[in-house]
């Protein structure tokens, strides 16, 4: 592709002036006002050097480069060098570009191969795979597709809960209440009602958690009888998520959850012993953060088990040594961001100065309509069951529409799990939101099904190309000039700067950024679209036009597919 301020700074770059192209580069701005011109050069540094005023600078400028072929029009204004490019130069060169790289387009290679972990999803086994886990599973899985398309080699890491003392009580409940062949059917709710029961009754009988604890510490100790309980709850909820990530198409590198921790731990805390930082207090060891403005980290509790920031800084470490990372992302809700300051300041009283690449991306609430939830009182909307009502709503309405299609079934999969999907990324990660149907599952309005339904349109024009023209595409043989319409150039300025806006949604870990961007380009695809009569008569403008709708659709779907969104042909 071109690079556009590459080439004016080029152009603009003459002796004289005192400067680098690569300064020059720099100094380039995007005027606010598009009637400005689409980039300006501002000339007020150079009046010293030059000894001459900026604006005659600018207006010697702009004479020098008013013919060059990439502008439509140079203009001094004031102390400005105003460019307006040449639109159809310019479309012409972007759509070329978009298809001759097609699903590789707006990948760059910025990252040079370095290692960067994202860690996401992260469930804890036994308790239910909620509303709430959505935020961290399909921000980080985008996190995760934003760092693969700027270069990076990304390992996908869930840390899954699967240690605590809730296993104690787990375990308990099962014996005292529960049996295997619930526990088959309906693994984690009956997970969750044994929890529930066991919240009830120990409010009646405080003995269950005494009893719940020495079970745990049986379990830490590693009997035969409470491992294979433990196992067994492990294995059925890890089914049951696995369920889940099969519909948002979601996978992992790595399920090393924390208790994959439990035997590298008492090494760790023997080093920190080493490096006196840990102090006793009431019977638990903890390690002073009063000097940095917070509670202590507790480290070991006075039964001697290890908590979870224990596991996290047993973690990092781990990960440090294992995959030698660049950084290691956390995507993990805002309300643990004092574990999060906790533990890594303890990383970096024992030295490691690394833990300033182990980065907390933290998000807002979600909550519904309804209510909140909570998983101790048992009320709770299953994530599963999310997806599945949004599939099954999404037919109704494509039902409703006439959608006349043998793979409504498919399509409807694809649109309702992309609603759910997209929502969760419109907003910027940090916002707490209320989850609505009707905000999730709008044709019309800045949605995901809005989106996949431009793409879909985007097809559907293009079914109507023939073999001939389809092949003049491929092979660049079009010319944008025959489009002389607005918003062909401003879709085409859109499309281009998708390599840009995914490095930058990466590097500030809001897939928001492209979501909105996405957004935009279907909305200008959209007005396009209704502007433009494209399969006209004459063959070279009908080329060109569906030239810019090949990219259109191309860009959409590669900036829905590191969404984690499908992109169906026809909807
Ligand atoms: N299992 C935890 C939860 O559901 C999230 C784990 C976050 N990751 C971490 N390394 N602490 O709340």
């Amino acid at each position: 592709m071109i690079n556009l301020k590459e080439l004016i700074a080029q152009t603009i770059y003459d002796e004289a002036l005192g400067l680098e192209i690569a300064d020059i580069e720099a100094m380039i701005e995007i005027p606010g006002d598009e009637k400005m011109g689409d980039y300006a050069f501002p000339c007020f540094r150079l009046a010293k050097v030059m000894r001459k005023a900026p604006q005659m600078i600018a207006a010697d400028i702009a004479e020098r480069i008013g013919s060059a072929e990439i502008f439509e029009k140079v203009e001094q204004v004031n102390a400005y060098v105003n460019m307006f490019i040449n639109k159809s130069v310019f479309e012409t060169e972007v759509i070329r570009e978009v298809i001759a790289q097609g699903a590789e387009y707006g990948r760059t290679d910025v990252g040079n191969g370095k290692t960067v972990i994202v860690e996401y999803s992260s469930p804890n086994i036994a308790k239910p795979f909620h509303i709430g886990h959505i935020r961290s599973t399909v921000i980080g899985n985008a996190i995760y597709k934003l760092y693969d398309a700027t270069g990076y080699n990304v390992v996908r890491i869930n840390h899954l809960g699967d240690y605590g003392t809730q296993f104690g009580k787990m375990i308990v409940a099962y014996r005292k209440w529960g049996n295997e062949a619930d526990l088959v059917k309906e693994p984690i709710k009956t997970l969750l009602s044994y929890y529930t029961k066991f919240h009830e009754e120990a409010e009646k009988d405080p003995s269950l958690d005494d009893e719940a604890r020495e079970t745990f510490a049986r379990l830490e100790a590693g009997e035969p009888e409470e491992m294979q309980l433990w196992e067994k709850f492990r294995e059925y909820s890890l089914a049951e998520f696995n369920r889940v990530y099969d519909m948002l198409d979601i996978s992992f590198d790595s399920y090393a959850g924390e208790s994959f921790f439990s035997d590298k731990m008492p090494a760790i805390v023997q080093e920190m012993r080493d490096k006196e930082l840990l102090v006793e207090s009431q019977g638990a060891h903890i390690v002073d953060l009063e000097p940095y403005g917070m509670t202590p980290a507790v480290i070991l509790k006075s039964d001697g088990s290890s908590l979870y920031a224990t596991r996290d800084i047993a973690a990092a470490i781990y990960r440090k040594n294992t995959y030698d990372f660049e950084k290691c992302i956390y995507v993990v809700a805002s309300q643990q961001n004092l574990h999060f300051k906790q533990w890594k300041k303890v990383l970096d009283l024992m030295g490691y100065k690394w833990e300033e690449d182990c980065i907390h991306v933290p998000f807002g609430l979600v909550s519904l309509e309804e209510g909140t939830m909570s998983t101790r009182k048992g009320r709770v909307v299953f994530l599963e069951d999310v997806l599945n009502n949004a599939v099954a709503k999404t037919k109704e309405i494509m039902l409703e529409k006439n959608a006349d299609t043998p793979e409504l079934d498919e399509i409807a999969k694809e649109v309702g799990i992309g609603a759910v999907i997209f929502q969760e990324l419109s907003n910027n990660r940090i916002k707490d939101y209320v989850f609505s149907w009707d905000k999730v599952l709008n044709f019309d309005g800045e949605t995901g099904p809005y989106v996949q339904y431009t793409h879909a349109r985007a097809s559907s024009v293009l079914r109507n190309a023939t073999p001939e023209e389809l092949a003049r595409i491929n092979e660049g043989d079009f010319d944008a000039s025959y489009i002389t319409g607005d918003s062909a150039y401003s879709l085409a300025k859109l499309i281009y700067r998708i390599p840009e806006v995914i490095q930058d949604a990466a590097e500030k870990y809001e897939p928001s950024i492209l979501t909105r961007h996405l957004v935009d380009i279907a909305q200008s695809f959209n007005k396009f679209y209704h502007d433009e009569h494209i399969l006209v008569d004459n063959e070279d403008e009908k080329v060109a036009k569906l030239a810019l709708v090949v990219a259109a659709k191309t860009a959409i779907s590669n900036c829905l597919a590191i969404l984690g969104v499908k992109s169906p042909e026809r909807m």
